[in-house]
């Protein structure tokens, strides 16, 4: 016979352990999630298999939102993956030619790792939030293009952990669907081939990643998204690893969305890519300071019918918003006369638009 130790047996010590547990969670939760937010499981729960749902995360050199704890408790919520709004820009990331400032893009990373949450990297190469020593003259391509290299390396290493997607190549197309030979720098000085180049260095950098060209109004079937699916084809027969094509939609609620956004996503899809909606908000024109509650059936309408066409495509991988709360949204600033483009209020009460994703995310892929 074995003689009993003294005290209590593994088994309602493990029981002990896991009832704390459960019960830790219980409150974490409960302490975590905002007034007037649909409660219930989290949303993030909600989220069908393999589509993350995302946001925008505020910030530039500091976050006004990273510093405010409902902000904070509700993206650990909410969403599945975040996305830097401009802290991986080369405005904040490169002061000068030869170093970098990783700080406020490894706070949103940080703050990915702690959720459990993916990433999307935002951007590598883009004519927008370029720092002035760049835009403020002209480059040789054999100068310009060791900077890239080192850029495009440095950071796709350095996240690897915790990127799943980058926009390696955002907006190099224009209105008329030609390339932004002149407002790009990068393209400026070497072309498309900085483009091609940018996708096999990510590549080598984290050969997991998923590497996607964005764009706004290529929502869907156009003369711009077309350019895009022959720009695709032709990478693709050079080998250039391009594995995503992410349309933005930065609508508004009186247009809407275009009736061909799933048609569109299924043709990038059929080329063997994933496809994704990367940058989605729905502003409202603003005459008085508050929008009528038509307005926000109609603003929840389109935000309906972008996710539901992103979950009839079963290579949509990711749907995210462009900020989640009108409390730090980019609209207002940007798009004088809209605002309440996002799917709360500035006190985080949720708008009929946040109801709707969560309806349609629990209905799952169609
Ligand atoms: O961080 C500085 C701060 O130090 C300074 O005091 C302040 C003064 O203006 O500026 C701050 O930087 C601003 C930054 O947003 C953070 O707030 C930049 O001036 C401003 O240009 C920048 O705007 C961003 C814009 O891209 C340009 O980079 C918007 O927040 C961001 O929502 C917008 O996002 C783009 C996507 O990257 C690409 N697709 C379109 C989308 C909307 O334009």
């Amino acid at each position: 016979m074995t003689a009993r130790r003294p005290g209590r047996s593994p088994r309602f010590l493990a029981g002990l352990a896991v009832g704390l547990v459960a019960v830790a969670t219980a409150l974490s939760a409960c302490a975590a999630v905002p007034p007037n937010v649909p409660t219930g499981d989290r949303i993030r729960d909600t989220v069908p298999t393999g589509v993350d749902f995302g946001t925008a995360i505020e910030g530039g050199r500091t976050s006004r939102a990273l510093d405010d704890p409902t902000y904070v408790s509700t993206v650990a919520t909410t969403f599945t993956s975040v996305t830097p709004e401009n802290q991986m820009k080369w405005s904040i990331v490169r002061p000068d030619a030869a170093s970098f400032d990783f700080a406020p893009a490894d706070q949103v990373a940080d703050l990915a790792r702690r959720n459990g949450q993916r990433m999307r990297g935002h951007t590598l190469l883009w004519h927008g939030g370029n720092p002035s020593w760049l835009t403020g003259r002209s480059w040789e391509c054999s100068e310009l293009r060791p900077i890239v290299k080192q850029h495009v390396t440095t950071l796709v290493s350095r996240y690897a952990d915790v990127v799943r997607e980058w926009d390696v190549a955002n907006e190099i197309l224009d209105g008329g669907a030609n390339l932004r030979t002149s407002e790009n720098p990068f393209i400026a000085a070497c072309g498309i081939d900085i483009v091609k180049d940018a996708f096999r260095w990510a590549h080598e950098a984290d050969p997991k990643a998923r590497l996607f060209l964005t764009d706004y109004d290529v929502e869907g079937v156009n003369p711009k998204s077309d350019a895009y699916l022959a720009l695709v084809k032709d990478l693709l027969a050079e080998g250039v690893p391009v594995h995503g094509f992410g349309i933005q939609a930065h609508l508004d609620n009186r247009e809407g969305a275009p009736g061909s956004v799933q048609a569109n996503l299924q043709r990038f899809a059929d080329l063997g890519l994933d496809v994704a909606v990367t940058e989605l908000d729905v502003k409202v024109p603003l005459p008085m300071a508050i929008p009528s509650q038509a307005s926000l059936r109609r603003q929840a309408d389109v935000y309906g019918s972008v996710l539901d066409a992103c979950l009839r495509v079963s290579r949509c991988t990711s749907f995210t918003v462009w900020g989640f709360t009108d409390r730090y949204s980019w609209v207002p600033e940007y798009r004088p006369g809209y605002g309440s483009a996002t799917l709360m209020t500035a006190e985080y009460e949720a708008k009929p638009a946040l109801n709707t994703i969560v309806d349609r995310l629990k209905q799952g892929r169609r």
